[in-house]
This record gives structure tokens, sequence and C-alpha cells, in this order.
């Protein structure tokens, strides 16, 4: 079983009203950047208290929240029945978890900094993609490594953009855009945020 970073986390996750700043952005920008429908079927990677998702709800048919989190699933489990669309909580890593299902489109927000091997998890969300299918990962730029307080299992101090560019290059995925997504202000600093969109 892995270590759940979120244990101490996850009850106060949603009280900071900068996280609802930070996604309203984040969701704002894919709901404008990529054609959801009514019939999709989403997978949110990183899922954690359903911040992202519950914001895209409203655009599709169901959404599969996939995080390693059982205390941050568990938070998400209490609100389900508000959310906009149908939601079905998968708890796995899914660094080293199989899901044999096809998704129209994969969202994230603020977790590809905790994988480690980020060329790895691209070619498995594209395994994962229906033909025509898309990304649109949100994460921090490269930061002075101050944005965490604690540790949370955290493999990038943020992305250098045209580092992300060369890996992602590395793969089947096109129309590749990077865009800038939001700013966290924190009292030592702002840290950027961008959110990544490619298609299979
Ligand atoms: C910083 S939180 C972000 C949660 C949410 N997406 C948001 O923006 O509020 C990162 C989440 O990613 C999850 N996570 C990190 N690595 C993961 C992995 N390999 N597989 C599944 N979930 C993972 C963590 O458990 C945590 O809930």
């Amino acid at each position: 079983m892995s270590k759940d970073y979120f244990k101490n986390k996850a009850d106060s996750y949603d009280r900071d009203s900068n996280k609802h700043d930070t996604l309203d952005k984040i969701a704002g920008l894919i709901t404008s950047t990529v054609q959801l429908q009514p019939d999709m079927c989403l997978m949110d990677f990183g899922s954690g208290t359903g911040l992202l998702l519950e914001r895209v709800a409203p655009y599709v048919k169901k959404i599969t929240a996939v995080d390693m989190s059982a205390s941050m699933n568990q938070q998400l489990k209490q609100k389900i029945e508000q959310i906009g669309c149908e939601v079905e909580i998968v708890e796995a890593d899914l660094t080293t978890t199989i899901i044999d299902q096809k998704f129209d489109s994969i969202i994230s927000s603020m977790t590809m900094h905790h994988v480690e091997d980020i060329k790895a998890i691209f070619d498995k969300f594209y395994a994962m993609l229906s033909e025509g299918g898309f990304i649109a990962i949100a994460d921090l730029d490269s930061e002075d490594g101050n944005f965490h307080d604690e540790d949370t299992g955290v493999y990038h101090q943020g992305f250098c953009r045209d580092q992300l560019s060369n890996v992602i290059s590395l793969t089947q995925f096109r129309n590749v855009k990077i865009q800038s997504a939001s700013t966290i202000k924190k009292t030592h600093g702002d840290y950027s945020l961008f959110l990544l969109s490619a298609v299979k």
C-alpha cells in the first residue's frame, strides 16, 4: 500500500479560498481550450477532493476520479451527490496501475509534479485515450523549491515549459499547446501555473 501523503491535508484542503480561485481559472481555461461534450467520459488524474472535476462536471457525462490518497478520496466521496455528472472514484497509483478503459479526455491539476517519470505517464495517458481524445494538464512552472511546505511526495519543482515540450515531443501526442493558466500567491512569492493540452 502506498503512503497517503495527503492524510494531514485532506480535511482542510477545500477550506483554502485561494485553491478555489486557482481551480476556477484552470477549469475555465480547460473549458475554453478543449471541446467538451455532454456525452463524454473523462478521467481526472490526481483528482484529490474533486476541486477540478466538480467544475468540469456540468459539461460532461461521467468523470473517473483517479487518486491514490484514501483521505482525499474520502473528501470527494462526501460531496459526490452534489457534483453535476456521474463520478466514479478509483483509488489507485496510476504510475503502477493499469486501468483498462478508454476516455475522451484526461484532465489533471497539480498532480504531475508528484510523478517521477513524466514521459511514462504521458505514454500511459495516450494509451488510455480514445482516437481524437485529448489531455488538459495544469501544473506549476519551474519554482524555487519553496512552494511545498511539507513532504507530499514531490518529484519536480514545477516544470520548465521547454523541457516539457521536449518530453511530449517524444510521445505520439500532436497539437501540443502550453499556455499560462493562473498564479498562486503565497506569502514568500508568486507561483505561476501552465495548462498543457494535446490531442491523440
Ligand atoms: C496537490 S493534489 C491536487 C488535487 C486536485 N487535482 C486539485 O487540483 O485540487 C495532488 C493529488 O494527486 C494525487 N496523486 C499524486 N500522485 C498520484 C499517482 N501516481 N496516482 C494517483 N494519484 C496521485 C495525490 O494523492 C493528491 O490527491
